[in-house]
This record gives structure tokens, C-alpha cells and sequence, in this order.
């Protein structure tokens, strides 16, 4: 969507998949809070997005959405003021259907007045879900919203929720700055890795300004050991998905926030190109030895080599399949281990990866001359 948002993935914080409908204003607080004081916010998670049931069962008299005065007695307006007073953003929810999935009342019918609600509570962010609505008629429900958001003159990021529709990718990307591209993520490496793989599919419909949106992070909430999570953030960070962290950042491991603090991570989610990475190529006798790899700017070239499998196993990342000329010379980076790989084969890569883990490497032709060092050149 051309709105000037969302030129590189959005990243923050959303309060669904750890807190569900048990979501309140002090929680939404603190979390603000707590992004600044782990450093997440400072590494670029600047959204703080409520999610379903922060609204009261009922519009107001004049038909106005309103906050859940048992949960949210402040208000939405003082919550924004808070989160702005922090130097981040924040993100409200809402439906393209009669209801939210958790029943309080939808925007379908009232885009112009509820846009106008969420510009004046100074809200820089919408979530905007598919429940309660004709699953056959997103293109006409969606757009409408796109509108009227346009219409407030108040920059706000537009997170199309449209789960349920077969082919987004291939309408979204004039009408929103990202799309879902499947169900709800859930917090088990199962899950993980179909999504992973559904996403795959849409990969050349992203670019700036509009991301297909894979669903949010599980990093921290249990359900995944820290190899899988790092697979998780690291396959995310290469396609271009929002990270959008989904634990609970009060109380979160010093590993979990150090693993999506990781600079060089980010920094291939945030690079300015743009490109969504892709699976490229899968060996193994059942295919579950993966390498997924894209473009990154200053023609560098991000590979990712990925062991879903139960068994340890090595894996190989050949210039034909990650798209380099037979012979480019390239200087090899490996991002998890945090050093220079000297010793490497004719034209691939390759690496002996653990179980349902990954190693990550960025190649920089050696042509290219860096401006100032290694650690560097990735921002
Ligand atoms: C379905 C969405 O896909 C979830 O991310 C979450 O927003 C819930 N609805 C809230 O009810």
C-alpha cells in the first residue's frame, strides 16, 4: 500500500499469542516498559499492538467504540500518550465483519466513523481481523478500510487479517502494508514449519510497503526448544515477515531476548532491498534438509541452511541455487556462530546443521568494499 508506511517489515510487540483475551491496560503498560528496559525497542520493535478484547461488548450512544472499562479504564488516547512518551507506537485491533473473533463489535458498516476514532485516539497501527463477515467478499470489505484510514490524514500501518482467503497475495498489496497468508501460527514447531511453508508460496508479492505477514512470533512462550525458535526467528527474519514478538517481555529468558536482539538478524528483515527469501533447494532423502536463501542489498546474498529433520545432517548451498554466477568470489559471514567462515568449497557453501536448527550466513561479494568493518555494514 502506498502510504508511505512500511517500507521495511513492521516490528514490535502483540499482545495476542501469549495473553489472549486476558489482555488489560496494566500488562499493555508494562510491556511498554519492558520493551525499552530489555533494549527490544532500541534494536527497532517500536509497535506495542493490542490485540482482540480491548473493546467494550457495546458501541456508545453515538455509536463511538469504546474501551472495556473493567480492563482498559484509561482509555485509548492515554495508553498512545504512554507508549508515544517511550518513543514507540501503538497498534489497535479491530474486524471486517460484524464482530472481532472475541465478540465485541466489528468496523464493518462503520470504517469511516471507527478510522476517525482510532486517529483521534492517535493510534499508528490496525489489525483488522475476518471473523463475523462473508469470507467470499474481502476485495470489497477490506479496501473500504484502506479508505477510510487514508481519509483521517493520520499515518496508520494497515495489518490485513484476512486468514480464511485463498489467494491475498495477488489483490493485498494495494490495499494494505501487510497480508496474512494462512491460520493462526501456534506455538509448536509443527506449526511453525507449515507456516513457514505456506508463506513461502507468496514471497514474490512482498516488497516495500506491503509484507506477507506469516503470523507472529512464539519466541519466549514455551512451546518450541531454543533451537526451534531460533529457526523460527531466523526462517521469519528471511522472509521479510513482521516481527511482531508474542511473550511475554516482562518475564522472558535473558537467551529469548537476546536471540530476537540479534543485530544481524534484523538487520536482513529490515534491509532496504527488500526481497523476500525463498526455499531454493531441499536434500535429503525426504527433503527435510532445506536451504532457503534471497538477494539483500549492496548485492549481498543471505543463505539459510536449515535441518528439519530428527538427525543431524549437512547441508549445501550451491552458487546456482541461491542465484551467484559460477566463480564470485564472495566473503562468507556466519551470523549465529558470529564470525568469518575461511574455509569453504568451489562455488558452495556447506555446513553440518543440528536438529530442527539452522546456520545463517551472509556472502558479500568481495568486490564490494564495506564502509566501516563488518559489524557494520549489516545495519
Ligand atoms: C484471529 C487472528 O488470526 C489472531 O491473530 C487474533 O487476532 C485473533 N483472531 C483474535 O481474536
Amino acid at each position: 500500500l502506498d502510504n508511505g508506511l512500511g517500507l521495511t517489515p513492521p516490528m514490535g510487540w502483540n499482545s495476542w499469542n501469549h495473553f489472549g483475551c486476558g489482555i488489560n491496560e496494566t500488562i499493555v503498560f508494562e510491556t511498554a516498559d519492558a520493551m525499552v528496559s530489555t533494549g527490544l525497542a532500541e534494536q527497532g520493535y517500536t509497535y506495542i499492538n493490542i490485540d482482540d478484547c480491548w473493546a467494550a461488548l457495546e458501541r456508545d450512544d453515538e455509536e463511538n467504540l469504546q474501551a472495556r472499562p473493567t480492563t482498559f479504564p484509561s482509555g485509548i488516547k492515554a495508553i498512545a500518550d504512554y507508549v508515544h512518551s517511550k518513543g514507540l507506537k501503538l497498534g489497535i485491533y479491530s474486524d471486517a465483519g460484524f464482530f472481532t473473533c472475541a465478540h465485541q463489535p466489528g468496523s464493518l458498516g462503520h470504517e469511516y466513523q471507527d478510522a476517525q476514532t482510532f486517529a483521534s485516539w492517535d493510534v499508528d497501527y490496525l489489525k483488522y481481523d475476518n471473523c463475523y463477515s462473508d469470507l467470499s467478499t474481502p476485495k470489497t470489505r477490506y479496501p473500504v478500510m484502506t479508505d477510510a484510514l487514508n481519509k483521517t490524514g493520520r499515518s496508520i500501518f494497515f495489518s490485513m487479517c484476512e486468514w480464511g482467503v485463498e489467494d491475498p497475495a495477488t489483490w493485498a498489496p494495494g490495499v494494505g502494508n501487510s497480508w496474512r497468508t494462512t491460520g493462526d501460527i501456534w506455538d509448536s514447531w509443527n506449526s511453525m514449519v507449515e507456516i513457514a511453508d505456506l508463506n513461502d508460496q507468496w514471497a514474490e508479492y512482498a516488497g516495500p510497503g506491503g509484507w506477507n505477514d506469516p503470523d507472529m512470533l512464539e519466541v519466549g512462550n514455551g512451546g518450541m526448544t531454543m533451537e526451534e525458535y531460533r529457526s523460527h526467528f531466523s526462517v521469519w527474519a528471511l522472509m521479510k515477515a513482521p516481527l511482531l514478538i508474542g511473550c511475554d517481555v516482562r518475564d522472558v529468558s535473558s537467551e529469548m531476548i537476546a536471540l530476537l536482539s540479534n543485530r544481524e538478524v534484523i538487520a536482513i528483515n529490515q534491509d532496504e532491498l527488500g526481497v523476500q527469501g525463498r526455499k531454493v533447494s531441499v536434500q535429503g532423502s525426504n527433503g527435510l534438509l532445506q536451504v532457503w536463501a534471497g538477494p539483500l542489498s549492496l548485492g549481498r546474498t543471505v543463505v539459510l541452511l536449515w535441518n528439519r529433520s530428527d538427525m543431524g545432517g549437512t547441508i549445501t548451498a550451491e552458487w546456482g541455487d541461491i542465484g551467484l554466477q559460477s566463480g564470485t568470489a564472495v566473503t562468507i559471514y556466519d551470523i549465529w556462530k558470529n564470525e568469518t567462515v575461511n574455509e569453504t568449497g568451489i562455488d558452495l557453501l556447506s555446513s553440518e546443521v543440528s536438529p530442527h536448527s539452522v546456520a545463517m550466513f551472509i556472502l558479500t561479494p568481495a568486490n564490494v568494499i564495506l564502509d566501516s568493518g563488518t559489524s557494520e555494514y549489516m545495519r
